[in-house]
């Protein structure tokens, strides 16, 4: 059976982005691909290559669990669990580093604009981030990860490590494929265009968070910049804001963007904002009812729990037979 993989990790709050970008996606592939089996986890230990209050951290995963839930996945055919409570992750990350060169690391665009903003205090773990990531996805042999644009390059690297261990000890590993979606893999900041929209920037206007009330969602997209032209068409290189604006609206409602510009050729930007706001609560205010109910149910343990056991079981037969073909331990 097919495997597809894909995790979040719990730093700032989720998105407008993530849940575009790689949320609904997942959930798009799950109703597409019944053959399948899914994995998805919460990436804490990503989370803690930069410094995480402990309690926020903590309370962040199990957020991202209940959100995952809320926002329609299959409970019965998602393996949900949490990175940290499945040891192999790590070990077999410390493995990939003797796989992936300084210079491949250094390549990374996600570790330089880190570093460029952190400037002092760039954590190893930082650094060799990539690693971990890579041993996610291959530690599962997970044939397809669906995730936005911003993660393309360390899933080329996933696919390097991969190959350049299979290689050298023989086939063991399934190089994985990328899945991204074709719109709604970037979505921008909105006071920003040039900049994707991010969690952990410090300007709150610039993205609209899974748990805005409906007035802040309406604000937000109310003072979305856009651009003197005054006339709504799709032209990201001359109307980034409003691109993007149009790329959020085809995303959130599954429509195509030549449809929507057709709709709104004739409309001021106020009331095309207007409805665009109302798309957008439309959509998160059901996923936050629901996620309500998902982060006090037992049932979010019980899924945790089931998905921490049957993800343990597959990493810990994987990474028995990986150490034995690298030659480490006594047999
Ligand atoms: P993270 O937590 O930064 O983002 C989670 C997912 O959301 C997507 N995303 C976006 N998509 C569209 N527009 C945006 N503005 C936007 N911002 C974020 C990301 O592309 C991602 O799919 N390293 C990963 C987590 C991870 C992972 C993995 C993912 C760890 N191990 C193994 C897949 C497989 C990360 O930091 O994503």
């Amino acid at each position: 059976m097919k495997r597809v993989l894909s995790g979040i990790k719990p730093t700032g709050t989720l998105t407008l982005g993530n849940y575009l970008g790689a949320i609904k996606q997942f959930v798009k592939l799950q109703r597409k691909m019944t053959d399948c089996e899914f994995y998805l986890f919460v990436a804490d230990m990503h989370a803690i290559t930069t410094r995480q209050v402990p309690s926020e951290l903590r309370k962040r995963s199990l957020d991202i669990a209940a959100m995952y839930l809320a926002c329609g996945l299959d409970k019965e055919r998602t393996i949900l669990f949490i990175q940290s409570e499945i040891n192999e992750h790590v070990e077999l990350g410390y493995i990939l580093q003797s796989n992936v060169y300084m210079g491949e690391l250094e390549r990374m665009t996600q570790f330089k604009d880190k570093a460029q903003k952190q400037e002092t205090s760039i954590t190893a773990s930082l650094f060799t981030y990539p690693a971990l990531m890579a041993a996610d996805i291959i530690l599962y042999d997970a044939d397809y990860v669906p995730v936005g644009d911003d993660q393309k390059q360390h899933l080329e690297l996933t696919r390097t490590i991969a190959s350049r261990f299979n290689n050298y000890y023989g086939d063991f590993f399934t190089v994985p494929e990328p899945i991204i979606p074709e719109v709604g893999a970037r979505i921008m900041d909105l006071q920003n265009p040039e900049k994707k929209m991010s969690k952990s920037e410090e300007n709150d206007k610039g993205y609209i968070t899974m748990f805005d009330d409906a007035e802040t969602i309406r604000r937000k997209i109310r003072s979305a910049v856009t651009d003197s032209e005054g006339v709504i068409r799709f032209d990201p290189q001359n109307q980034q804001g409003l691109a993007n604006l149009l790329t959020i609206y085809a995303s959130a409602t599954d429509r195509d963007i030549e449809d929507i510009v057709n709709q709104y050729k004739d409309s001021s930007y106020k009331d095309f904002k207007e409805d665009l706001g109302e798309v957008i609560v439309n959509l998160l205010v059901p996923i936050q009812e629901k996620y309500n109910e998902i982060i006090k149910s037992q049932e979010l343990q019980d899924l945790l729990d089931r998905g921490r056991d049957i993800a343990s079981d597959y990493a810990f037969k994987k990474m028995r037979k990986c150490k034995k073909k690298i030659g480490l331990g006594r047999k």
